[in-house]
């Protein structure tokens, strides 16, 4: 079987390496991330594995399916870069891997919101630099605010945990609410818009659909508190940058912690602190001091590297085998 891995980063190879003689896969790796004009580099591949910045357009698809590759293994959960419907049209099954460490991505968000509350990035440099001053790092205690949690799949629902720990309440919406793991949890569903009007932070974590793209823009953050802590760990476009921009200025928004951005594509896992940012948005988003933009590294832990790999060597030897494909990712999911 051969695998050609696209948008791959030392440690991918790393954790790929450390298994890959236990499944004696032929695995070829990439650093360009996959799109309609690199494509030929899957020739001779029968499975190319992805991650959450390659494209997997219709015309991608296409193309891979031209060059004989039967199967799309995306080493990440979301799978909102996969055109499922050209796939199924080649026959091309799609797998993922569901669940790689929801603990990553909820303590990540953790993260974000208790550097942006307590303005310890500030903080960091301030005594870095001989200055002890106080002044301007006012934060709140997260005891007894209200947390709206968007989404309450996994990742979601670790990060429930450890902010009722906190003494948090939290509301949340999701399309399909779970009032069982509610009332166990000790959380409540609430609509969308009474989830703006009453949370002190919005997390985000349901997955990019069309139904889902810019859910936040100028209507749902009219609607939020005054202040708002905004997280996003979820996916860029699930915020209309434009918008929170205004609300930044607008200091509708009081911090945003952001793990991904709608044109993340073009930065995201690279070093390109030699040359000069053309995205002004994202330039823009850097210059305020009560925004936090990581590069979307809530997965980056041992754990999630070790779980991705084995989990997707997993999948492909399922496909190999003929076996069902237990992470299987269908049109309409
Ligand atoms: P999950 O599939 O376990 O949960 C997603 C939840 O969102 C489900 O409960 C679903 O019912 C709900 N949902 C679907 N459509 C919705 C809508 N329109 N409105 C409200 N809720 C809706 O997913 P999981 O593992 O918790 O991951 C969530 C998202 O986090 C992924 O889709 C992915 O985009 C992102 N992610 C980010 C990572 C990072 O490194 N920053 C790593 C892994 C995932």
């Amino acid at each position: 079987m051969k695998i050609t891995l696209f948008g791959t980063q030392p440690y991918d190879r790393e954790s790929f390496d450390r298994i890959r003689d236990a499944y004696g896969f032929d695995v070829t790796y990439h650093r360009s991330h996959l799109n309609a004009g690199n494509v030929a580099l899957a020739e001779g591949a029968d499975v190319v594995c992805i991650f959450v910045n390659d494209t997997a357009d219709a015309a991608t698809v296409a193309r891979l399916s031209q060059l004989g590759v039967r199967l799309i293994a995306l080493r990440c959960a979301g799978f909102n870069n996969v055109d499922l419907l050209s796939a199924a049209q080649h026959g091309i099954p799609v797998v993922r891997v569901p669940a790689y460490s929801p603990h990553a991505v909820a303590e990540h968000a953790v993260a974000l919101m208790l550097s942006l509350n307590r303005k310890i990035h500030r903080a960091y440099w301030r005594t870095r630099d001989g200055n002890f001053s106080l002044h301007g790092l006012l934060g709140f205690d997260l005891y007894g605010k209200t947390a709206g949690i968007v989404g309450t799949g996994r990742i979601a629902r670790e990060l429930i945990r450890i902010l009722r720990g906190f003494g948090m309440e939290v509301i949340a919406y999701d399309l399909c609410p779970d009032e069982a793991y509610a009332a166990v949890a000790g959380i409540a569903y609430v609509p969308l818009d009474e989830l703006y009007a009453r949370a002190d932070i919005v997390s985000l974590h349901c997955p990019l659909t069309d139904r889902t793209r810019y859910m936040i823009g100028p209507e749902a953050i009219g609607r939020m508190k005054p202040g708002v802590m905004l997280i996003n760990t979820g996916r860029g476009q699930l915020i209309h940058t434009g918008a929170l921009i205004d609300g930044l200025k607008q200091k509708k928004i009081g911090a945003a912690g952001l793990d991904v951005y709608e044109e993340e594509a073009a930065y995201f896992y690279e070093d390109t602190s030699d040359r000069i940012m053309s995205d002004d948005v994202l330039a823009r988003l850097l210059s305020f001091n009560n925004v936090i933009v990581t590069s979307h590294q809530g997965f980056f832990t041992r754990e999630a590297l070790d779980n991705i790999a084995r989990t997707t060597m997993e999948n492909i030897r399922e496909f190999a085998a003929g076996e069902p494909l237990t992470n299987r990712v269908s049109a309409g999911a």
